[in-house]
This record gives structure tokens, C-alpha cells and sequence, in this order.
């Protein structure tokens, strides 16, 4: 069984982690999304929120399953017999970072990094501005899953 992971703090899901997510899903026979918690990111939702909410929107995809992980990526893998990491590259401002985990991920434990170039649909977007766009009353119906495009609305409302 070809089994890879697609790792984030996914916070919250995007149409462009949605599209990076389906595409593994058509190569692999299972993709796991974990999200883990990045120390450099200030969180708007929960893990646990984050997790509920992209089992909602990965829910048509048989071969998609959603777990969270506190520690490295490559623990990660190692547990649960991962030998591949999927990451999307929007841009070459994400390259150098993406780049150096890759290399540790690999140097350290042989876990390989696969970079899928983002749909040009998505090429600016991130959850950072999404999150900002919302803040500030924009619409994000087009950048984040209805259901995710709900909580965010209800989160900055205070809810
Ligand atoms: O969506 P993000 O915030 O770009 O995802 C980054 C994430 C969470 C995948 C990355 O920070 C990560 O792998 N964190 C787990 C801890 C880890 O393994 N760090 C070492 C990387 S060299």
C-alpha cells in the first residue's frame, strides 16, 4: 500500500490545501492529513477544531483520513509506516524554508519530501490571509470551504 502524508497546521483548511490534498489522492492509495502544531504561528482555531473541520471537507475522498501529532513530522512517519511527505510549493518565497525541512526531514530519517506546485487558482493564498481577509469583512467563500468560510465568520465573531 503507497501511503503518504500531507502535514500543516492547517489553520484553517484552504481551497489550496483542498485541491493539494485531492491531487495525493489521486496518485496514492492512502493520504493521511496530520496537523501539527507550528511553534512560529499564532493559532486561531484548536487542533482539534482543525482536525474536525477538514474531516468535513475531505469526507467524499475514501482514501483520505485526518489525525493530529505533537512532535516531528518524522516520528510521524516512522509510527505509522509513512515513507513520503507531500508538501505544495505556491511559490519560490516557499522554497528555501520548505526546502531546509525537506532535507532535515530526509538527513535525519529518510523520510522523502514531494513538492506539488499549488494550482495557479491558488497561488496567493494562504490561511495567514484568509484569516486577514475575513477579519477585515472580505468575502472568503472563494478561498476556504463553505463550512470552514462558516466558523471562520462565527470565530471572529467571538464565537
Ligand atoms: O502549514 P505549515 O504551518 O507550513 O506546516 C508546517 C509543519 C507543521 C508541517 C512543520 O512545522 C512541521 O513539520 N512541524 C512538526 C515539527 C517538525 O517535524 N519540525 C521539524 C521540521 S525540520
Amino acid at each position: 500500500m503507497r501511503r503518504v502524508v500531507c502535514p500543516g497546521s492547517f489553520d484553517p483548511v484552504t481551497n489550496g490545501h483542498l485541491d493539494i490534498v485531492s491531487r495525493a489522492a489521486q496518485l496514492y492509495d492512502e493520504v493521511v492529513v496530520a496537523v501539527l502544531r507550528n511553534p512560529n504561528k499564532q493559532a486561531l482555531f484548536t487542533v482539534d477544531e482543525r482536525v474536525e473541520m477538514l474531516r468535513e471537507v475531505t469526507k467524499s475522498h475514501d482514501n483520505v483520513t485526518v489525525t493530529r501529532f505533537d512532535g516531528l513530522i518524522v516520528d510521524f512517519c516512522r509510527a505509522n509506516d509513512i515513507s513520503a511527505i507531500i508538501k505544495g510549493l505556491r511559490a519560490v518565497s516557499d522554497f528555501d524554508y520548505e526546502m531546509q525541512m525537506a532535507q532535515m526531514n530526509y538527513s535525519q530519517a529518510g523520510v522523502e519530501t514531494l513538492f506539488m506546485t499549488t494550482n495557479p487558482l491558488y497561488a496567493f493564498l494562504s490561511s495567514s490571509l484568509a484569516k486577514d481577509f475575513a477579519k477585515y469583512g472580505g468575502d472568503v467563500s472563494g478561498l476556504v470551504p463553505s463550512p470552514v468560510a462558516d466558523r471562520l465568520a462565527a470565530r471572529l465573531r467571538g464565537g
